[in-house]
Protein backbone atom coordinates (compact mmCIF):
# COMPACT_ATOMS: atom_id res chain seq x y z
CA UNK A 1 0.00 0.00 0.00
CA UNK A 2 2.64 2.07 0.80
CA UNK A 3 5.25 1.51 -2.17
CA UNK A 4 1.65 2.53 -4.18
CA UNK A 5 1.15 5.62 -2.73
CA UNK A 6 4.95 6.51 -3.33
CA UNK A 7 4.40 5.94 -7.18
CA UNK A 8 1.31 7.81 -7.02
CA UNK A 9 2.99 10.84 -5.71
CA UNK A 10 5.89 10.55 -7.89
CA UNK A 11 3.67 10.14 -11.05
CA UNK A 12 2.08 13.30 -9.72
CA UNK A 13 5.19 15.03 -9.44
CA UNK A 14 6.28 14.21 -12.65
CA UNK A 15 3.56 15.02 -14.56
CA UNK A 16 3.30 18.50 -12.51
CA UNK A 17 7.23 19.59 -13.36
CA UNK A 18 7.08 22.51 -15.68
CA UNK A 19 3.74 22.23 -15.48
CA UNK A 20 1.18 25.35 -15.54
CA UNK A 21 1.18 27.50 -11.72
CA UNK A 22 -1.42 27.03 -10.57
CA UNK A 23 -1.75 29.07 -8.30
CA UNK A 24 -1.86 31.75 -10.80
CA UNK A 25 -5.02 30.69 -12.07
CA UNK A 26 -6.92 28.74 -9.94
CA UNK A 27 -10.29 29.07 -11.10
CA UNK A 28 -10.57 30.72 -14.76
CA UNK A 29 -9.65 34.28 -15.03
CA UNK A 30 -12.46 36.92 -15.11
CA UNK A 31 -11.79 40.31 -16.08
CA UNK A 32 -12.24 42.26 -19.51
CA UNK A 33 -10.05 42.42 -22.87
CA UNK A 34 -10.01 45.08 -25.54
CA UNK A 35 -10.29 43.30 -28.87
CA UNK A 36 -14.12 42.30 -29.33
CA UNK A 37 -14.92 45.60 -29.34
CA UNK A 38 -12.29 48.24 -29.96
CA UNK A 39 -10.39 46.04 -31.82
CA UNK A 40 -7.26 47.94 -33.42
CA UNK A 41 -8.81 50.75 -32.73
CA UNK A 42 -8.55 50.85 -29.04
CA UNK A 43 -5.84 53.68 -27.02
CA UNK A 44 -5.06 54.23 -23.35
CA UNK A 45 -8.21 56.09 -22.81
CA UNK A 46 -10.58 53.17 -23.27
CA UNK A 47 -7.89 50.87 -21.47
CA UNK A 48 -8.49 53.74 -18.32
CA UNK A 49 -12.50 53.70 -18.82
CA UNK A 50 -12.53 50.17 -18.72
CA UNK A 51 -10.57 50.06 -15.44
CA UNK A 52 -13.21 52.82 -13.95
CA UNK A 53 -16.15 51.23 -15.29
CA UNK A 54 -15.47 47.50 -14.25
CA UNK A 55 -13.93 49.13 -10.52
CA UNK A 56 -17.15 51.16 -10.23
CA UNK A 57 -19.82 49.13 -11.45
CA UNK A 58 -20.15 45.87 -9.55
CA UNK A 59 -17.70 43.77 -11.95
CA UNK A 60 -14.67 43.99 -9.66
CA UNK A 61 -16.31 42.37 -6.72
CA UNK A 62 -18.28 40.03 -9.09
CA UNK A 63 -14.64 38.74 -9.69
CA UNK A 64 -13.57 40.38 -13.03
CA UNK A 65 -10.21 41.39 -11.96
CA UNK A 66 -7.98 41.63 -15.29
CA UNK A 67 -7.94 44.62 -17.45
CA UNK A 68 -6.58 43.41 -20.99
CA UNK A 69 -5.00 45.24 -23.62
CA UNK A 70 -5.10 43.38 -27.35
CA UNK A 71 -3.40 43.63 -29.88
CA UNK A 72 -2.51 47.02 -31.31
CA UNK A 73 -0.62 48.69 -28.37
CA UNK A 74 2.82 48.42 -30.00
CA UNK A 75 5.15 51.02 -31.27
CA UNK A 76 8.80 50.33 -32.70
CA UNK A 77 11.83 49.00 -31.07
CA UNK A 78 14.51 51.14 -29.61
CA UNK A 79 18.04 50.84 -30.26
CA UNK A 80 18.53 48.74 -27.75
CA UNK A 81 14.98 46.44 -28.88
CA UNK A 82 13.10 47.46 -26.40
CA UNK A 83 9.97 47.09 -27.37
CA UNK A 84 7.48 50.49 -27.03
CA UNK A 85 4.00 51.37 -26.35
CA UNK A 86 2.80 53.38 -30.15
CA UNK A 87 1.38 56.78 -29.37
CA UNK A 88 -2.06 55.74 -28.79
CA UNK A 89 -0.78 54.44 -25.52
CA UNK A 90 2.60 56.23 -24.51
CA UNK A 91 3.74 55.79 -21.08
CA UNK A 92 2.41 52.33 -20.30
CA UNK A 93 4.08 52.01 -16.96
CA UNK A 94 1.53 55.21 -16.21
CA UNK A 95 -1.34 52.95 -17.82
CA UNK A 96 -0.61 50.03 -15.40
CA UNK A 97 0.04 51.93 -12.44
CA UNK A 98 -3.11 53.65 -12.50
CA UNK A 99 -5.41 50.17 -13.38
CA UNK A 100 -3.55 48.92 -10.22
CA UNK A 101 -4.56 51.62 -8.49
CA UNK A 102 -8.35 50.52 -8.79
CA UNK A 103 -7.80 47.36 -7.34
CA UNK A 104 -7.05 45.54 -10.43
CA UNK A 105 -4.48 43.63 -12.23
CA UNK A 106 -3.62 44.25 -16.27
CA UNK A 107 -2.93 42.16 -19.29
CA UNK A 108 -0.98 42.67 -22.29
CA UNK A 109 -0.50 40.46 -25.60
CA UNK A 110 2.18 39.73 -28.37
CA UNK A 111 3.03 37.00 -30.51
CA UNK A 112 5.63 34.52 -30.91
CA UNK A 113 5.93 35.44 -34.70
CA UNK A 114 8.16 38.57 -36.08
CA UNK A 115 4.20 40.58 -36.63
CA UNK A 116 0.97 40.12 -34.63
CA UNK A 117 -2.25 39.25 -36.07
CA UNK A 118 -2.60 42.67 -36.72
CA UNK A 119 0.44 43.02 -37.79
CA UNK A 120 2.10 45.25 -35.26
CA UNK A 121 5.51 44.09 -33.55
CA UNK A 122 5.78 40.86 -32.46
CA UNK A 123 8.34 38.98 -29.71
CA UNK A 124 10.08 36.85 -32.00
CA UNK A 125 13.89 37.08 -31.29
CA UNK A 126 13.03 39.51 -28.52
CA UNK A 127 11.23 37.13 -26.04
CA UNK A 128 13.53 37.67 -22.95
CA UNK A 129 13.73 41.21 -23.64
CA UNK A 130 9.91 41.62 -23.88
CA UNK A 131 8.98 39.08 -20.86
CA UNK A 132 10.89 41.54 -18.73
CA UNK A 133 9.93 44.51 -20.05
CA UNK A 134 6.33 43.12 -19.42
CA UNK A 135 7.61 42.39 -15.86
CA UNK A 136 9.10 45.86 -15.48
CA UNK A 137 5.74 47.78 -16.53
CA UNK A 138 4.15 45.71 -13.99
CA UNK A 139 1.48 43.03 -16.61
CA UNK A 140 -0.28 40.46 -14.89
CA UNK A 141 -1.28 38.32 -17.62
CA UNK A 142 0.10 38.20 -21.26
CA UNK A 143 -1.67 36.67 -24.50
CA UNK A 144 0.74 35.39 -26.83
CA UNK A 145 -0.83 34.85 -30.24
CA UNK A 146 0.79 32.51 -32.84
CA UNK A 147 -0.32 34.62 -35.65
CA UNK A 148 2.88 35.11 -38.09
CA UNK A 149 4.95 32.70 -36.24
CA UNK A 150 3.29 30.13 -38.64
CA UNK A 151 5.96 31.74 -40.98
CA UNK A 152 9.24 30.76 -38.57
CA UNK A 153 8.08 28.32 -37.06
CA UNK A 154 6.86 24.68 -38.63
CA UNK A 155 3.97 23.86 -36.28
CA UNK A 156 6.03 20.71 -34.48
CA UNK A 157 7.97 23.37 -32.90
CA UNK A 158 4.67 24.82 -31.42
CA UNK A 159 5.19 23.42 -28.08
CA UNK A 160 8.80 24.20 -27.20
CA UNK A 161 8.35 28.24 -29.13
CA UNK A 162 5.18 28.74 -25.86
CA UNK A 163 7.70 27.14 -23.34
CA UNK A 164 10.52 29.77 -24.37
CA UNK A 165 8.21 32.42 -23.25
CA UNK A 166 7.07 31.07 -20.30
CA UNK A 167 10.32 30.37 -19.06
CA UNK A 168 11.52 33.94 -19.66
CA UNK A 169 8.38 35.37 -17.88
CA UNK A 170 9.64 33.15 -14.90
CA UNK A 171 12.61 34.34 -15.30
CA UNK A 172 11.66 37.99 -15.67
CA UNK A 173 10.65 37.24 -11.93
CA UNK A 174 6.82 38.96 -11.86
CA UNK A 175 3.71 36.61 -11.43
CA UNK A 176 1.88 36.38 -14.78
CA UNK A 177 -0.74 34.50 -16.11
CA UNK A 178 0.24 32.84 -19.52
CA UNK A 179 -2.59 32.75 -22.00
CA UNK A 180 -1.76 30.38 -25.38
CA UNK A 181 -3.74 31.84 -28.14
CA UNK A 182 -3.07 29.51 -31.25
CA UNK A 183 -6.62 28.15 -32.00
CA UNK A 184 -6.30 24.89 -30.65
CA UNK A 185 -3.92 23.95 -32.90
CA UNK A 186 -1.99 20.72 -32.42
CA UNK A 187 -4.60 19.71 -29.97
CA UNK A 188 -3.24 21.97 -27.67
CA UNK A 189 -5.09 21.21 -24.41
CA UNK A 190 -2.88 18.13 -24.25
CA UNK A 191 0.28 20.12 -23.85
CA UNK A 192 -0.23 23.61 -23.22
CA UNK A 193 -0.32 23.12 -19.15
CA UNK A 194 2.90 21.22 -19.69
CA UNK A 195 4.23 24.59 -21.14
CA UNK A 196 3.36 26.60 -18.51
CA UNK A 197 0.37 27.75 -20.25
CA UNK A 198 -2.71 28.90 -17.77
CA UNK A 199 -5.48 28.85 -20.41
CA UNK A 200 -5.45 28.27 -24.11
CA UNK A 201 -7.84 28.67 -27.07
CA UNK A 202 -9.44 25.77 -27.85
CA UNK A 203 -10.73 27.35 -31.21
CA UNK A 204 -10.43 29.90 -34.25
CA UNK A 205 -11.78 33.79 -33.41
CA UNK A 206 -15.50 34.05 -31.72
CA UNK A 207 -17.73 36.87 -33.25
CA UNK A 208 -21.11 38.49 -32.33
CA UNK A 209 -23.29 36.50 -33.69
CA UNK A 210 -25.53 33.34 -32.21
CA UNK A 211 -24.13 30.61 -34.63
CA UNK A 212 -20.54 31.33 -34.60
CA UNK A 213 -20.88 31.39 -30.37
CA UNK A 214 -22.94 28.10 -30.62
CA UNK A 215 -21.00 26.27 -32.68
CA UNK A 216 -18.03 27.18 -30.46
CA UNK A 217 -19.44 26.56 -27.17
CA UNK A 218 -21.31 23.47 -27.84
CA UNK A 219 -18.43 21.78 -29.55
CA UNK A 220 -16.38 22.12 -26.63
CA UNK A 221 -17.66 18.84 -25.30
CA UNK A 222 -14.61 15.98 -24.84
CA UNK A 223 -12.05 18.83 -23.39
CA UNK A 224 -13.53 18.94 -19.98
CA UNK A 225 -10.35 16.43 -18.84
CA UNK A 226 -8.21 18.87 -20.11
CA UNK A 227 -9.03 21.81 -17.90
CA UNK A 228 -8.71 21.65 -13.85
CA UNK A 229 -7.24 24.36 -11.05
CA UNK A 230 -4.64 26.76 -13.52
CA UNK A 231 -4.93 25.62 -16.54
CA UNK A 232 -7.96 25.72 -18.57
CA UNK A 233 -9.73 25.84 -21.72
CA UNK A 234 -10.79 28.49 -23.35
CA UNK A 235 -12.97 29.32 -25.86
CA UNK A 236 -12.74 33.13 -26.64
CA UNK A 237 -13.73 35.81 -25.43
CA UNK A 238 -17.54 37.21 -23.87
CA UNK A 239 -19.17 38.91 -27.09
CA UNK A 240 -22.34 39.69 -24.08
CA UNK A 241 -23.86 43.18 -24.86
CA UNK A 242 -21.80 43.79 -28.10
CA UNK A 243 -25.15 43.96 -29.86
CA UNK A 244 -25.41 41.18 -32.18
CA UNK A 245 -27.06 38.77 -30.37
CA UNK A 246 -30.70 38.65 -28.62
CA UNK A 247 -31.35 38.83 -24.56
CA UNK A 248 -31.91 34.81 -24.66
CA UNK A 249 -29.14 34.24 -27.14
CA UNK A 250 -26.23 36.04 -24.36
CA UNK A 251 -28.31 34.04 -21.85
CA UNK A 252 -26.87 31.11 -23.71
CA UNK A 253 -23.37 32.33 -24.34
CA UNK A 254 -23.20 33.00 -20.74
CA UNK A 255 -24.28 30.14 -19.20
CA UNK A 256 -22.60 27.41 -21.52
CA UNK A 257 -19.10 29.65 -20.65
CA UNK A 258 -20.00 29.36 -16.91
CA UNK A 259 -20.22 25.55 -17.46
CA UNK A 260 -17.64 25.27 -19.14
CA UNK A 261 -15.33 26.49 -16.58
CA UNK A 262 -14.16 29.14 -19.25
CA UNK A 263 -12.59 32.57 -18.44
CA UNK A 264 -14.98 34.94 -18.63
CA UNK A 265 -13.39 37.68 -20.02
CA UNK A 266 -16.12 40.72 -21.14
CA UNK A 267 -15.36 42.18 -24.82
CA UNK A 268 -17.96 45.18 -24.82
CA UNK A 269 -17.77 48.59 -24.07
CA UNK A 270 -17.93 48.99 -20.01
CA UNK A 271 -18.57 52.29 -20.38
CA UNK A 272 -21.56 52.28 -22.22
CA UNK A 273 -23.31 49.39 -21.16
CA UNK A 274 -27.18 48.78 -20.48
CA UNK A 275 -28.11 47.47 -17.23
CA UNK A 276 -29.11 44.21 -18.64
CA UNK A 277 -25.58 43.49 -20.15
CA UNK A 278 -24.11 43.99 -16.76
CA UNK A 279 -26.63 41.78 -15.26
CA UNK A 280 -25.75 39.20 -17.48
CA UNK A 281 -21.90 39.72 -16.81
CA UNK A 282 -22.67 40.00 -13.37
CA UNK A 283 -25.45 36.99 -11.87
CA UNK A 284 -23.34 36.05 -9.00
CA UNK A 285 -25.06 32.47 -9.06
CA UNK A 286 -24.39 32.08 -12.69
CA UNK A 287 -20.46 33.15 -11.66
CA UNK A 288 -20.48 30.83 -9.14
CA UNK A 289 -20.71 28.09 -11.42
CA UNK A 290 -17.73 29.19 -13.57
CA UNK A 291 -15.52 30.04 -10.69
CA UNK A 292 -16.14 26.72 -8.50
CA UNK A 293 -13.51 25.60 -6.57
CA UNK A 294 -14.11 21.90 -8.00
CA UNK A 295 -12.61 23.56 -11.22
CA UNK A 296 -14.12 20.93 -13.23
CA UNK A 297 -15.45 21.72 -16.63
CA UNK A 298 -19.14 20.38 -17.51
CA UNK A 299 -20.12 18.44 -20.42
CA UNK A 300 -22.64 17.12 -22.46
CA UNK A 301 -24.95 14.96 -20.68
CA UNK A 302 -28.43 14.55 -23.39
CA UNK A 303 -29.05 15.77 -27.02
CA UNK A 304 -32.32 15.17 -29.13
CA UNK A 305 -32.22 17.40 -31.91
CA UNK A 306 -31.72 20.70 -31.17
CA UNK A 307 -32.04 20.39 -27.19
CA UNK A 308 -29.33 20.05 -25.75
CA UNK A 309 -28.41 19.76 -21.74
CA UNK A 310 -24.53 20.17 -19.80
CA UNK A 311 -23.97 19.76 -16.58
CA UNK A 312 -20.71 20.61 -14.19
CA UNK A 313 -20.15 18.99 -11.15
CA UNK A 314 -19.63 21.26 -8.50
CA UNK A 315 -17.63 21.54 -5.04
CA UNK A 316 -20.61 21.47 -2.63
CA UNK A 317 -21.92 17.73 -4.24
CA UNK A 318 -24.53 19.54 -6.19
CA UNK A 319 -24.31 19.55 -10.32
CA UNK A 320 -24.95 22.63 -12.63
CA UNK A 321 -27.01 21.72 -15.01
CA UNK A 322 -27.91 23.76 -18.15
CA UNK A 323 -30.96 23.34 -20.72
CA UNK A 324 -30.35 24.66 -24.18
CA UNK A 325 -32.84 24.76 -27.14
CA UNK A 326 -30.70 25.79 -30.36
CA UNK A 327 -34.08 25.58 -31.85
CA UNK A 328 -36.18 27.92 -33.90
CA UNK A 329 -39.19 28.01 -31.76
CA UNK A 330 -39.65 27.52 -28.03
CA UNK A 331 -39.24 23.87 -26.85
CA UNK A 332 -40.42 21.66 -23.77
CA UNK A 333 -37.16 20.56 -22.21
CA UNK A 334 -36.98 17.41 -19.88
CA UNK A 335 -34.25 16.46 -17.60
CA UNK A 336 -33.87 13.04 -16.16
CA UNK A 337 -32.25 12.91 -13.15
CA UNK A 338 -30.41 9.54 -14.37
CA UNK A 339 -28.08 11.42 -16.45
CA UNK A 340 -26.25 13.27 -14.42
CA UNK A 341 -26.66 10.85 -11.62
CA UNK A 342 -29.11 12.03 -9.46
CA UNK A 343 -31.57 8.97 -7.65
CA UNK A 344 -35.08 9.69 -6.47
CA UNK A 345 -35.42 13.36 -6.01
CA UNK A 346 -33.84 16.14 -6.71
CA UNK A 347 -33.57 20.53 -5.11
CA UNK A 348 -33.54 22.48 -8.03
CA UNK A 349 -32.85 26.22 -8.22
CA UNK A 350 -32.91 28.32 -10.69
CA UNK A 351 -29.51 30.84 -11.18
CA UNK A 352 -30.60 33.46 -13.26
CA UNK A 353 -34.13 34.14 -11.57
CA UNK A 354 -32.24 33.64 -8.27
CA UNK A 355 -35.57 31.38 -7.08
CA UNK A 356 -36.01 27.65 -6.03
CA UNK A 357 -37.93 25.50 -8.17
CA UNK A 358 -38.70 22.86 -5.45
CA UNK A 359 -38.07 18.94 -5.37
CA UNK A 360 -38.96 16.64 -8.54
CA UNK A 361 -38.88 13.34 -8.37
CA UNK A 362 -36.76 11.80 -11.34
CA UNK A 363 -37.13 14.55 -13.78
CA UNK A 364 -37.55 18.59 -14.50
CA UNK A 365 -39.56 19.60 -17.26
CA UNK A 366 -39.34 23.59 -18.85
CA UNK A 367 -40.30 25.30 -21.94
CA UNK A 368 -37.23 27.49 -23.18
CA UNK A 369 -37.74 29.77 -25.74
CA UNK A 370 -35.94 29.70 -29.30
CA UNK A 371 -31.56 29.78 -29.03
CA UNK A 372 -32.50 30.35 -25.17
CA UNK A 373 -31.29 28.72 -22.00
CA UNK A 374 -31.99 27.77 -18.68
CA UNK A 375 -29.52 27.43 -15.83
CA UNK A 376 -30.18 25.25 -12.68
CA UNK A 377 -28.65 23.75 -9.59
CA UNK A 378 -29.70 20.37 -9.02
CA UNK A 379 -28.94 19.02 -5.05
C1 LIG B 1 -6.28 36.80 -33.29
C2 LIG B 1 -6.83 36.38 -31.93
C3 LIG B 1 -7.83 37.41 -31.45
C4 LIG B 1 -7.17 38.76 -31.36
C5 LIG B 1 -6.57 39.15 -32.70
C6 LIG B 1 -5.72 40.41 -32.58
O1 LIG B 1 -7.27 36.79 -34.26
O2 LIG B 1 -7.43 35.10 -32.02
O3 LIG B 1 -8.36 37.03 -30.18
O4 LIG B 1 -6.19 38.73 -30.36
O5 LIG B 1 -5.73 38.11 -33.20
O6 LIG B 1 -5.12 40.75 -33.79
Amino acid sequence: MKKLVLIALVLGYVAHAGAADSSAAATPPMGWNSWNHFACKVTAADVRSAADAIASNGMRDAGYIYVNIDDCWEGVRDEKGGIQANQKFGDMKALVDYVHGKGLKVGIYSSPGPKTCAGYEGSYGHEEQDAQQYADWGFDYLKYDWCSAERVYPRSQMSEVYKKMHDALVRAGRPIVFSLCQYGYGRVWRWGASVGGNLWRTTEDITDNYDRMSVIGFDQDGLEPFAGPGHWNDPDMLEVGNGGMNHDEYLTHMSLWALLAAPLLAGNDLSKMTPETLSILTNGEVVAVDQDVKGAQGRRVAQEGPIEIWAKPLADGSTAVGLFNRGESTNPITLSFKDIGVQGSGKLRDLWQHKDLGSFRGSYTEEVPRHGAILIRVQ
